[in-house]
């Protein structure tokens, strides 16, 4: 009688299964493994990693790598340390800022993780890093702590709420602007807005502080692709990992985080040649002059 039930219950729920949004993903576990994941890189040490998924893969800056000789088994000090969560996705996307390893030397990283959990069981099956350090692009993690730790991402009212939808269209706006012009009329650009990119900061605190500081005005450069995306609204934020296309295809992360239907805040993380895949690179390159949007153009300093 009960299977029986059960049974007809289901049918019927089924039928209106279009209607009714799906189930979201447990908010606490993506974030405990989260934690775990921060606490790997504090110790260097992956044996706390529960629940790994059996078809597992690890990526950094868009390459499959072996997870245990990677940059987590390096013991970290994490100096700042911001992590939102995709319920929808079943996702986390963590910003690590690090000046010094556990014992105190300097190490130099600024780290945009993206986790991705099976939505069955949570297991992960991917772990994918952008990972920045000397010779990155405008790369000083001094700096960009400094500039991050003033900024204030906390949570936001939950009747103040932007919806996926609006952050997923203002990071793709922001992120064709290299190949559409009319995406830049498509971004909703707050005011103030400030951009961290590297380590370079595009605002003075004041309350006219703009993101369309050097953006491009190129727009028919390559595009920025192989975007993968970690949303929650809960925190107006949206992290993208994607590659540019006009700037050697450097693997890139991009996070915004938006109130009250306007960005206020862009971090950016790139890894551009400026000497970090060394054993890749003809030569290590001199450190960009400027920012890479400055002229607009990327792609002409690439050659
Ligand atoms: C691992 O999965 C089990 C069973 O689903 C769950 O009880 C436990 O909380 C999970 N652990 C982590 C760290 O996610
Ligand atoms: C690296 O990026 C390219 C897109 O430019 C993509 O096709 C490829 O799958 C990526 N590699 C990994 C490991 O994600
Ligand atoms: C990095 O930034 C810090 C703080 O602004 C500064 O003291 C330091 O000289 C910078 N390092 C380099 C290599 O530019
Ligand atoms: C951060 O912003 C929220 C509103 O978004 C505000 O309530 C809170 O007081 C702010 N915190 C600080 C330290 O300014
Ligand atoms: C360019 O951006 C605009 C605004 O977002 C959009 O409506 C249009 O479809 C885009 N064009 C292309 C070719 O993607």
């Amino acid at each position: 009688m009960q299977y029986r039930l059960l049974g007809l219950c289901a049918a019927a729920l089924g039928a209106f299964a279009p209607l009714v949004a799906a189930q979201e993903c447990d908010r606490a576990s993506i974030q405990a493994f989260a934690d775990d994941y921060v606490a790997a890189h504090e110790t260097g040490s992956l044996s706390n990693l529960q629940n790994i998924s059996e078809d597992f893969t690890y990526v950094e800056n868009n390459k499959t790598a072996e997870i245990t000789t990677s940059i987590l088994s390096k013991a970290l000090a994490i100096a700042h340390r911001h992590t939102i969560v995709d319920t929808v996705d079943c996702a986390s996307y963590s910003e690590l800022i690090v000046t010094h390893d556990a014992a105190g030397a300097p190490a130099p990283y600024v780290i945009g993780t993206q986790i991705r959990h099976t939505p069955e069981d949570l297991s992960v099956y991917l772990i994918d890093l952008t990972v920045s350090t000397t010779g990155s692009w405008l790369f000083n993690s001094t700096r960009t702590l400094e500039y991050a730790s003033k900024e204030n991402w906390s949570l936001i009212d939950e009747d103040k709420r932007d919806t996926r939808e609006a952050l997923r269209q203002a990071a793709d706006a922001y992120l064709d602007m290299w190949n559409n012009k009319s995406a830049i009329d498509a971004v909703p650009w707050g005011t103030p807005c400030v951009r961290l990119e590297g380590s370079v900061y595009t605002g003075s605190g004041l309350p006219t502080d703009s993101c369309k500081v050097g953006i491009p005005t190129n727009n028919n450069q390559a595009p920025n692709s192989h975007r993968r995306y970690v949303t929650d609204v809960t925190y107006g934020s949206i992290s993208v990992l994607c590659i540019f296309e006009h700037l050697a295809n450097a693997p890139d992360s991009h996070e915004f985080r938006m109130e009250n239907g306007k960005l206020r805040y862009i971090h950016t993380i790139t890894l551009a040649n400026s000497g970090f895949f060394a054993a890749e690179l003809p030569q290590p390159q001199p450190a960009p002059p400027a920012r890479y949007r400055i002229r607009g153009d990327s792609s002409a300093r690439q050659g």
